[in-house]
């Protein structure tokens, strides 16, 4: 296997308005809405060290506090756990402060996730980084950004996130033509947001996860305006198609877009079933159930 630059850094855009999950997210960070016990952003923070990423940037905006306080050290809350004996939960709580280098980036308005990336330039410098979206849950055996780091190692080159989804639904998603290089495995040729059905290259769509050579940055400072008025990582990463080799991953696992109501209620249904503490009953009460 060729030897690659490592992937230390990962960037983790949260500086949206969520305004698909209004109310909730009038005042509290999307970000934080819990799948079972676990805020979607200790998530994706969670599968980035899995994977051996020691530094997770958040681009955060205005009203998400919340997210910088939850992997802040509480002294009050550890000390009120430890004098309560309460050690597991105290270990569970130190461990979420304890698991990264945290650093935060704002994102003075929310002008699109290509923005978001391009704002957490100087803290990523010249290596390879993730970006990881917290509202896209990919629930499975082996983690989404597990799958394409070993794509990451084996060809050094940019991986992006990649699903098939049905051809009328490709106007919610960046969609890709892409050449085929073994089962699963890609090179993207072209790349397109938010196409109309008949305009898609194809149906397999861009999902929340990428790998990506710190040459987006350039990219970044070209782009304008894109689709939904916003400016479009999508669009850096086909300009950069021009210079650049980039692989698309199609990924195992069941996706679930938790930025929508509905996803958000199936990814905890399928959540809650999964779940080694709660599983059991949470199925028992589901059978019971009238549908
Ligand atoms: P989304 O488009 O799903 O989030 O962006 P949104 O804009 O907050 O949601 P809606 O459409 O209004 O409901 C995907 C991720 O990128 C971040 C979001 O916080 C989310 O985690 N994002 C998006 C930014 O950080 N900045 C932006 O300008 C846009």
């Amino acid at each position: 296997m060729m030897s690659v630059k490592p992937v230390r850094k990962a960037v983790l855009p949260a500086a949206g308005l969520g305004t698909r999950f209004l109310p909730a997210t009038k005042a509290s960070p999307k970000e934080m809405l819990p799948l079972v016990d676990k805020p979607l952003i200790q998530c994706v923070v969670e599968e980035a060290v899995a994977c051996g990423i020691t530094d997770i940037i958040i681009v955060t905006g205005r009203g998400k506090r919340a997210i910088e306080d939850h992997f802040d050290m509480s002294f009050e809350l550890e000390s009120a756990l430890r004098d309560k004996g309460k050690g597991d939960l105290l270990k569970e709580v130190q461990h979420i402060s304890d698991m990264a280098n945290f650093c935060y980036v704002r994102q003075p308005e929310a002008l699109g996730l290509g923005h978001a990336v391009a704002c957490a330039r100087n803290m990523v410098g010249d290596e390879p980084f993730a970006v990881l979206l917290a509202d896209d849950v990919i629930h499975g055996p082996t983690s989404a950004l597990a799958q394409m780091m070993s794509v990451y190692n084996e060809f050094g080159t940019s991986v992006i996130g990649l699903q098939q989804v049905p051809p009328a639904d490709v106007v919610n998603y960046g969609v890709v033509a892409t050449n085929p290089v073994r089962e699963g495995v890609h090179q993207i040729s072209d790349m397109v947001e938010k196409p109309a059905p008949k305009d898609a290259p194809s149906n397999l769509s861009v999902i929340g996860r990428y790998i990506l050579d710190p040459a987006v940055f350039e990219a970044l400072e070209q782009i304008s305006t894109g689709a939904g008025g916003e400016l479009q990582l999508t669009d850096a990463l086909k300009d950069m198609l021009r210079g650049r080799v980039v692989h698309g991953v199609e990924l195992d696992g069941t996706r679930y877009d938790v930025g929508s109501k509905l996803g958000f209620l199936m990814a905890t249904v399928a959540l809650g079933m999964d779940s080694p503490e709660l599983g059991k009953p949470f199925r028992d009460f589901l059978k019971g159930l009238d549908c």
